[in-house]
């Protein structure tokens, strides 16, 4: 018996995490998405080729490898087509070493609709949701009217879908009676729900399983499962800035659920992060830098949505949420992403406490909106030299090992691998 390793985001995402996994993939038998949908855009590059995966499992470059969608995630028909595409295009192979829980979630084309009106109707209090429908479909499956994958094979499908699509465009024109002026990736809603119907005869050819019997048997018989997290723990429903976060939980514990994986079965927990801070969407980022310093952590590590494609706002590393996040998560390896970004810098900060309201704490407010959040800052000296990726850890400028020994003090966890690169031969092992 085995025991399942899950890799996810200690910060607000992007953390670098399909690079990881591609990375770790070489030493695993099955890769599993747990949690989240096309919010997620994990980006992997190597043989100068760069894929976005939203749905499948980062995995998937590898050949005999299994990856299996799980029952936490939910699946747009239309934008896992677009990524099996994308695959395909690029001479990697998508079939039966790609499986898909039953009892994943659907996302309809009105869930996106939802996602859309109400965004809209947040004004400047929107979320700066990735407007893929996630909300409202995970909002579906809790109040237990959402449609899974299983659904796919029952005779009464397209009855149980104009059933739902019903109920959200009653809900839809409450407010906005034009919906089709309502543009979803740049379609009217009419001509989108055609595609996604064209895109569902893709899912409906994929290979279906009840994924928890499949994913414990396989630990049952000594294999190797790696469990891939999306988004990141301060984006998590429960723990993450609330309500600025996403509909699913992104821990740990979202693996258990997300995979139907007992917590006894869980075993290594590597933690990811950026060697500094971002954060795409609205909501509270204590450290972030509104001048040229943060401009140029945005310029050199090229922070612009993998999904979206949108600027992602800057800062300085934020230990206290760093910590908050290795407390939730139970991470005991942590891996730090895009040191190479802060090779131009003479002086690296990183946030060690925050100050509330005056007073000097460690700890994440209950409300970070309604506080006035002041980072406390130490300042590290930078490397200020480019780093060489075949180099072994040992040869790493003195400054980068004093500041990965720093980061390894405050949060008690060894960091176990360093990247300098987005491209997989960019990471240097521990
Ligand atoms: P994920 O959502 O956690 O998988 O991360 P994303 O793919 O959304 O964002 C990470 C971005 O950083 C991608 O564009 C990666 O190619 C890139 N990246 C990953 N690791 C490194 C690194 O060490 N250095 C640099 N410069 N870029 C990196
Ligand atoms: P990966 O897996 C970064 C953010 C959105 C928004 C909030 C809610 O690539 O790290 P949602 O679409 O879930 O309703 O958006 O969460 N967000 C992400 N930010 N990386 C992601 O995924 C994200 N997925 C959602 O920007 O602020
Ligand atoms: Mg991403």
């Amino acid at each position: 018996m085995t025991k399942a390793d899950v890799l996810l985001g200690l910060q607000w995402g992007d953390e670098g995490k399909g690079k990881i996994v591609d990375v770790l993939t070489p030493g695993y038998h099955i890769i599993a998405r747990f949690q989240g949908g096309p919010n997620a855009g994990h980006t992997i590059e190597f043989d100068n080729k760069k894929f976005i995966l939203h749905t499948i499992p980062s995995g998937i470059f590898s050949n005999d490898k299994v990856n299996v969608i799980g029952n936490g995630v939910i699946i747009d028909p239309y934008v896992i087509k677009k990524e099996i595409e994308q695959l395909t295009d690029g001479g990697i192979e998508v079939g039966d070493n790609l499986l898909v829980s039953r009892k994943s979630h659907l996302i309809l084309p009105t869930h996106r609709l939802l996602d859309a009106v109400y965004e809209k109707a947040k004004g400047d209090k929107k979320i700066g949701s990735t407007l893929k429908g996630i909300g409202p479909t995970y909002t579906d499956k809790i109040s237990r009217n959402g449609l899974r994958i299983g659904d796919l094979e029952k005779a009464n499908f397209d009855e149980l879908y104009h059933a739902s699509r019903e109920r959200h465009l009653k809900t839809v024109r409450i407010y906005q009676q034009d919906f089709e002026s309502v543009l979803i990736d740049g379609m009217p809603f009419t001509e989108y729900e055609n595609v996604w119907f064209e895109a569902l005869e893709t899912v409906r050819g994929l290979k279906k399983i009840n994924s928890e019997y499949y994913l414990n048997n396989a630990l049952a018989q000594g294999m190797r499962v790696l469990a891939e997290g999306a988004q990141g723990t301060m984006l998590d429903i429960d723990f993450g800035s609330y309500p600025f976060v996403t509909s699913s939980n992104t821990i740990t514990a979202g693996m258990c659920t997300g995979l139907g994986m007992a917590p006894s079965k869980v075993g290594e927990v590597y933690g990811i992060f950026k060697a500094y801070c971002t954060r795409v969407g609205s909501g509270p980022f204590p450290t972030e830098l509104f001048d040229d310093t943060g401009q140029q952590l945005r310029d050199i590590g090229n922070e612009y949505g993998s999904t979206t494609g949108r600027p992602r706002r800057c800062g300085w590393l934020d230990l206290p949420a760093l910590k908050y996040a290795v407390m939730l998560n139970g991470v005991n390896e942590l891996m730090m992403m895009k040191a190479d970004v802060l090779n131009p810098f003479d002086e690296i900060k990183v946030a060690v406490k925050y100050k509330v309201n005056g007073e000097i704490t460690e700890e994440i407010p209950y409300d970070e909106t309604g506080v006035e959040i002041e980072p406390v800052y130490e300042t590290l000296k930078g490397w200020n030299t480019e780093l060489s990726p075949e180099g072994k850890y040992e040869n790493l400028p003195e400054e980068l090992k004093n500041y990965v020994s720093f980061i390894e003090e405050q949060l008690n966890v060894p960091v176990k691998i360093i990247s300098v690169g987005p491209d997989r031969d960019q990471t240097i092992r521990r």
